[in-house]
């Protein structure tokens, strides 16, 4: 019997199992004509809201969209500076330069991915002059204000968020979360004492709802979180051309709202989001054991004991990426890379003026991260057969060794 490939992500059985329930969101907005807006938008509004512990969520086209959106609505203007990290998907960015501003970059953290803090401080302390009046900061290579920064819980990981916090304060400013791959990840403020969910530590914050995301709509969608009514309210209006009222338009905005059909059919899956979190946080657990004896070769993603991840991709780093990749293939176990060529060394930003070399930390994690099948659905024998080609791979490559910076990292994995 030919053996079965493992795809990277599996997106029909769960809509399988929600059929009827998804059909009959379809017919009711057959029947109501209720395409834009209306009860199913507000009321997934509604439940997102609740779910991430936040006071407003605006749903918006797509996560690109929501990115966009909270820059603007949080107060960002063209000509101002803002600092992200280059091992981000694109629209991060693309989402700073359309909102007018100029993206920047810090290195992230060897062992999370995530934007490091202390290359946030070193930023805003030595590559900023400080204005000592109004205590903002200035890039001295841009010549521009500082004025937001925005941290992206990749990989469904949440950024250490108390530093970023701390130094926005400092530094006057905004924070504008990247959740767009974390719905439903909490951190541990120290500052608060609590568990706090992605999207409900920042001024706003951004989700996309892509259909390969842990809640992913049929089709494109997103959102923007904020414990902030006025931001909401602008957010409200940027998505539709400006106006809070039909043809009274108080500024110019977009065609980016959430469609009704979409937002029906997040609500029905947010339900079962909790659930399927658990079962990636189970698989995470699981590629641990399975993996953990080849510690020498791979290594496992790191959550940090104030973290609760939802692995949204599942990333090993190995320093023969390549090679591994390739055996993967052969053996039918699809994979991926998040991020092959981080943002800065992408042409669309040769403007910027940076070069190799500059972020050495994400340059080093872009040539050796290697994101494993991850889904709710991914079975033993699947991850059985994963693990066993990984560790054929790793006992075959004898040479293959990982870089010694990777090597000084712990891996640890903390129950729920
Ligand atoms: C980190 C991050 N930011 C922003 C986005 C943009 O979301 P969308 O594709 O819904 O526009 C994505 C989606 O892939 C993402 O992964």
């Amino acid at each position: 019997m030919p053996v079965q490939s493992i795809p990277f992500l599996e997106l029909v059985t769960p809509h399988r199992d929600l059929e009827e329930e998804l059909v009959a969101v379809f017919k009711q907005a057959l029947e109501t004509a209720g395409f834009i807006g209306g009860p199913m938008v507000s009321g997934f509004e509604v439940d997102f809201a609740r779910f991430c512990g936040t006071r407003n969520c605006v749903g918006v086209g797509s996560g690109t969209d929501a990115v966009r959106f909270a820059l603007i609505a949080a107060g960002v203007k063209p000509g101002d500076v803002v600092v992200t990290v280059p091992n981000t998907f694109i629209a991060t960015t693309e989402a700073i330069t359309q909102a007018g501003a100029t993206p920047d970059f810090v290195d992230i953290d060897e062992r999370t991915y995530n934007m490091d803090p202390e290359q946030l401080r070193y930023y805003l302390q030595v590559q900023c002059s400080v204005d000592g009046a109004t205590g903002r900061a200035y890039s001295k290579r841009l010549g521009r204000p500082v004025t937001a920064v925005v941290p992206v819980h990749l990989y469904g990981q949440p950024v250490d968020m108390d530093p970023i916090l701390d130094l926005a304060e400092r530094f006057g400013l905004l924070v504008v979360e990247d959740a767009c791959q974390a719905h439903g990840a909490e951190y541990f403020s120290n500052k608060e004492n609590s568990w706090k969910k992605a999207g409900a530590m920042g001024r706003a914050a951004a989700f996309s709802f892509y259909p390969g995301k842990n809640l992913g709509a049929c089709g494109e969608g997103g959102a923007v979180t904020t414990h902030d009514d006025g931001i909401a309210r602008k957010v409200r209006m940027l998505r539709d051309h400006g106006q809070a009222q039909k043809y009274y338009h108080d500024l110019e905005g977009y065609n980016g709202r959430l469609d009704s059909v979409q937002a029906g059919i997040l609500q029905i899956k947010l339900r079962h989001l909790p659930a399927w979190n658990e079962k990636r946080r189970e698989r995470a657990h699981r590629y641990q054991e399975l993996l953990g004896s080849a510690e020498q070769e791979l290594r496992l993603p790191y959550e940090p004991s104030w973290a609760k991840a939802v692995y949204h991709l599942y990333v090993v780093r190995v320093q023969n990426r390549d090679a591994l990749q390739k055996h993967l293939t052969e053996a039918g176990i699809a994979t991926g890379i998040h991020y092959p060529i981080p943002l800065h060394l992408q042409e669309a930003y040769a403007h910027l003026g940076y070069s190799k070399g500059d972020f050495p930390v994400c340059e080093g994690a872009a040539a050796e991260i290697l994101s494993l099948p991850m889904y709710p659905g991914l079975g033993d024998e699947q991850q059985d057969r994963i693990a066993q080609n990984m560790l054929d791979f790793a006992s075959a490559n004898t040479t293959s060794r990982l870089s010694a910076s990777a090597l000084a990292s712990n891996v640890t994995i903390h129950s729920a």
